[in-house]
Formats: structure tokens, C-alpha cells, sequence
């Protein structure tokens, strides 16, 4: 766990916020004195979200996949909290389908609220904190001096340089954390749609991390295993055989914890991860690495 204050003077947007995993990593952001924006689509848990935040918080309603609302909601999370410098593209849909019965308006909602919305999230966070680097590259002189400002943490490792103007901290020391999964890479049955669609993020995340790199935007994922929720126990695992057989598929042998991954964010958007970027934190007990083959 993170000391108390350590993500003071983040301005955070938290997609799909209002449940779940969102609202876990919200929470944990708030908690380090974050002040945090939940989007989504429903209004209900999001205002339940802002209310167990522990400092500033606000919610917004807004589709990830309409480009146009994204942006007004940017503006709105600026509004109220100030000037956004760290994103957490959270929002997903998903559904088990056997590729050959997925429609192509199936295909289509989960690729784009996944891809398609973890862009649009992106490059709004990205189009800001550039045009605020450069603005204090006009107000500060030589070219080169914001480049080396850009480069370097803007914050002390624990808590904000509250002496430091928002600009400077949103435009030099800004982060993104994508939530993916480990069948990104494996390859998912059942999933195609959002394998496909991580597999893209993971891809993005990359690209991002080093395109975006120079104004200070850190770009990394989280792909988070097996997390024992509300949710899950009635979708996933729903019976005690299923869940026994899962278990026995997990090195760690247990199911993952809500707050194991808002720990993961929160650590992936601090200064202790100051020199971390286009990397996927993955938290899964081991899961994807079991194959068993000759038993273990
Ligand atoms: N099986 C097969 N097809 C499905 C489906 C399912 N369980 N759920 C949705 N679809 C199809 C719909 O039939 C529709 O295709 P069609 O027009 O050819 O019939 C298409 O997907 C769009 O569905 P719709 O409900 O109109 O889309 P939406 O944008 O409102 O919802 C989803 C998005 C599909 C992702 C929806 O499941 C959702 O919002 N889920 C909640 C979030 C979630 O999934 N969280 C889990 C994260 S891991």
C-alpha cells in the first residue's frame, strides 16, 4: 500500500468507474489524494463511486465509444477538479460467444468500447497535457529547457509540488493505465471480440509509451487475472465445482482480490514508477503461466 498523500495533485478520469474494478481503483486513487472523475454510461453507480471517495471527486456520464462525448467530458472533469493528468481506461464489455455465432454488431460493441474507447480516452488525456507542455515551453524559454522539465519527474517521490503551476504538472509528469488481459496474448476462446480488442491495447499501450514519452506521459497496463467479486462469483464461477476447478489452475491457489489491482494502478500512476512505461503489470496469481501439461 502506498503512503497517504502520494498521489497528491493528480487529476485522475477513471472509465467505468462506477463499478467493479473501476470503482475499486477509483477509490484506491482517492484514497492517496487523488482527485478523481468517474465515466460511464449509467449515472446510479457513479454518483456511488463520488460518494465513497475520500477527497474531490465527480462524476460524468458519457459513452467512451462517441468520441464527442469523451471530449465533453474531459472538459467537465476539468471543470470541477482541474486539469486531467492521469487516465485510467478501465470501461469494458464482454461476453462469451463462439466466434462463428458473434454478429458483426457484437464484433462491434465490445471492439469499440475497448479499443476504439481506450483510444478516444487517450488521445484526449494526450491532446491536453500536449497542448499544456506547450504553452509552458512558450512561457519558459528555450525549447530544450520544457524537454529536460518534461523528462524529469515534476513531483517529489511522495506528494505534489504544490509550488509547481497545474500546467507544468499535468503537461510533465502524466500517466495512463490500461486495463487488458492476459488472453491478449494467449489468445481467448469464447472471447474473441475482446481478445482481439486487448490485443490492440496492449499494442497501444506500447506505441503510446514511446510516441507520447517526450511530454512526459507514461503508458502502461494492467492485466489483471481471476478477481473474486460480486460479479464474477455469479457470471464466471457460480457453482463450487467450477470454482474448485478453477483454483486448482491458480499457482498462488486463490482467487485475486478487488484491491490487489487498485494497488497495481496506483502504483503504476505514482513517481514509484517514475521510470516505467509501455509495460503490462500482469496480476493473476501465476494463472496464465499454469499449463500443467505433465501435472504440478
Ligand atoms: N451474446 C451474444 N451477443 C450479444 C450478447 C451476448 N451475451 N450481448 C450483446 N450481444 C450482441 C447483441 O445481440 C447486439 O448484436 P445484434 O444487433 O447483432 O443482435 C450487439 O451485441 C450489441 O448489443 P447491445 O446490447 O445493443 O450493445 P451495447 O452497446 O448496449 O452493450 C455490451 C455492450 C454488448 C458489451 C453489453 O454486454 C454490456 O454493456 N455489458 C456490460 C459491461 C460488461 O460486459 N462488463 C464486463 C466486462 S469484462
Amino acid at each position: 500500500m502506498l503512503p497517504a498523500g502520494s498521489l497528491a495533485g493528480r487529476v485522475a478520469v477513471v472509465t467505468g468507474g462506477g463499478t467493479g474494478l473501476g470503482r475499486a481503483m477509483a477509490l484506491e486513487l482517492g484514497r492517496l489524494d487523488a482527485k478523481v472523475a468517474v465515466l460511464g454510461r449509467r449515472r446510479e453507480p457513479l454518483d456511488e463511486t463520488v460518494a465513497q471517495l475520500d477527497g474531490d471527486g465527480f462524476a460524468v456520464q458519457a459513452d467512451v465509444r462517441d468520441p464527442d462525448a469523451v471530449a465533453a467530458a474531459f472538459d467537465a472533469a476539468e471543470e470541477a477538479l482541474g486539469a486531467v493528468t492521469t487516465l485510467v481506461n478501465n470501461a469494458a464489455g464482454n461476453f462469451l460467444v463462439r466466434a462463428e455465432e458473434l454478429s458483426p454488431n457484437g464484433w462491434r460493441a465490445v471492439v469499440g468500447i475497448v479499443l476504439d474507447g481506450t483510444f478516444h480516452c487517450s488521445r484526449e488525456l494526450g491532446r491536453r497535457v500536449i497542448a499544456r507542455t506547450a504553452a509552458l515551453r512558450e512561457g519558459s524559454g528555450p525549447r530544450e529547457r520544457v524537454e529536460t522539465a518534461a523528462r524529469a519527474p515534476a513531483q517529489p517521490l511522495c506528494g505534489a509540488d504544490e509550488s509547481a503551476p497545474p500546467a507544468e504538472r499535468g503537461g510533465a509528469n502524466a500517466q495512463i493505465v490500461n486495463v487488458v488481459a492476459t488472453y491478449a496474448w494467449t489468445g481467448g476462446p469464447g472471447t474473441v471480440h475482446s481478445a482481439a480488442a486487448k490485443a490492440g491495447v496492449v499494442n497501444l499501450t506500447r506505441t503510446l509509451a514511446v510516441e507520447w514519452a517526450r511530454y512526459g506521459i507514461r503508458v502502461n497496463a494492467i492485466a489483471p487475472g481471476p478477481i473474486d467479486t460480486e460479479e464474477t462469483r455469479e457470471r464466471l464461477w457460480p457453482t463450487e465445482e467450477i470454482r474448485d476447478q478453477l483454483l486448482r489452475r491458480i499457482p498462488l491457489g486463490r482467487f485475486g482480490r478487488e484491491e490487489e489491482i487498485a494497488h497495481a494502478c496506483s502504483y503504476l500512476v505514482s513517481d514509484y514508477a517514475g521510470y516505467v512505461t509501455g509495460d503490462v503489470l500482469t496480476v493473476d496469481g501465476g494463472s496464465w503461466l499454469e499449463k500443467g501439461m505433465f501435472g504440478s
